[in-house]
């Protein structure tokens, strides 16, 4: 989807994330929080990519052009890409593809050479392959875990296989925990600093209730929302 959001889109950085109001049920007062793949300054346009996985994500499928709502944001801190010496590798599962190419967009901006791992259940549910080559990842490596694309396997698979022909100095990462956690395994025994996306329940989006804490190695927690989404992988008690 894309919407047309002026003011917000010249400010938004790669990894941060949006809350947006869905009209239709009044009934349901939180917000949907999402990442954003890309964003057009000039047009101030804001594009997003979703999966429709209950009420409220059903609701913004049926929204259609010329509707209006109220979209919150800059929410949370994205990626710190001034950290990022490269070659980095990007990793993303499912709809936490949309954050990782929004990060490709921001090395490519910089000249940090990338490559990028793409996973998904089955190849209908890839997204994003053609947007990574034209943002200049140097190899695109696709996974599924039925085979009907790619490696049969989870993007661990690929990981591992990478990590054996190229130095990567930098690995980011955004997808199911599970997911995430195997990628930031690989990444620290290998030596790379490793940064991941967290995707936490959200009620508030701004740090007022509680309900997205993300727990953190050195005991304690932080706030999904506030603190990232992006948190460095040493941080996080996986
Ligand atoms: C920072 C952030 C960025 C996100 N970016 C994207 C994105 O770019 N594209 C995308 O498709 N989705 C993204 N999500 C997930 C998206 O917000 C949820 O899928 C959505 O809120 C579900 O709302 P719903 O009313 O349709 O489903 P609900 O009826 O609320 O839930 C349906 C199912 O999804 C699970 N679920 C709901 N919200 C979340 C969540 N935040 N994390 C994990 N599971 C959840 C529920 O437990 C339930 O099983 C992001 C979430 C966060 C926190
Ligand atoms: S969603 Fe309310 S504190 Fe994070």
């Amino acid at each position: 989807m894309v919407m047309h959001a002026p003011g917000l889109a010249p400010i938004l950085s790669p990894g941060q994330f949006v809350n947006v109001a869905v009209p239709g049920d009044p009934s349901h007062i939180t917000r949907i929080p999402l990442s954003f793949a890309g964003t057009d300054p000039k047009a101030q346009t804001i594009e997003i990519v979703y999966a429709v996985v209950g009420e409220g994500t059903a609701r913004l499928s049926r929204m259609g052009e010329g509707d209006a709502s109220t979209v919150l944001g800059p929410c949370g801190k994205g990626w710190r890409l001034d950290d990022v010496s490269g070659p980095a590798l990007l990793v993303a599962g499912g709809v936490g593809a949309p954050p990782v190419l929004a990060a490709a967009r921001g090395l490519l901006a910089r000249g940090i050479p990338f490559d990028v791992v793409l996973g998904a259940q089955t190849a209908g549910k890839l997204w994003g392959v053609g947007l990574a080559k034209s943002l200049g990842a140097g190899r695109v490596v696709v996974t599924t875990d039925d085979g009907t694309a790619g490696i049969k396997g989870f993007t661990t698979v690929a990981v591992e296989q990478m990590q054996g022909e190229r130095d990567y100095a930098d690995v980011l990462t955004c997808g199911p925990q599970p997911m995430m956690a195997g990628v930031a395994r690989l990444a620290l025994a290998d030596g790379s600093s490793c940064q991941v996306s967290m995707e936490r329940m959200m009620t508030c989006g701004f740090g007022a209730c509680n309900t997205c804490n993300v727990a953190m190695a050195a005991g304690g927690y932080k706030a999904c929302c506030t603190d990232g989404p992006v948190f460095d992988a040493r941080e996080v008690a996986w």
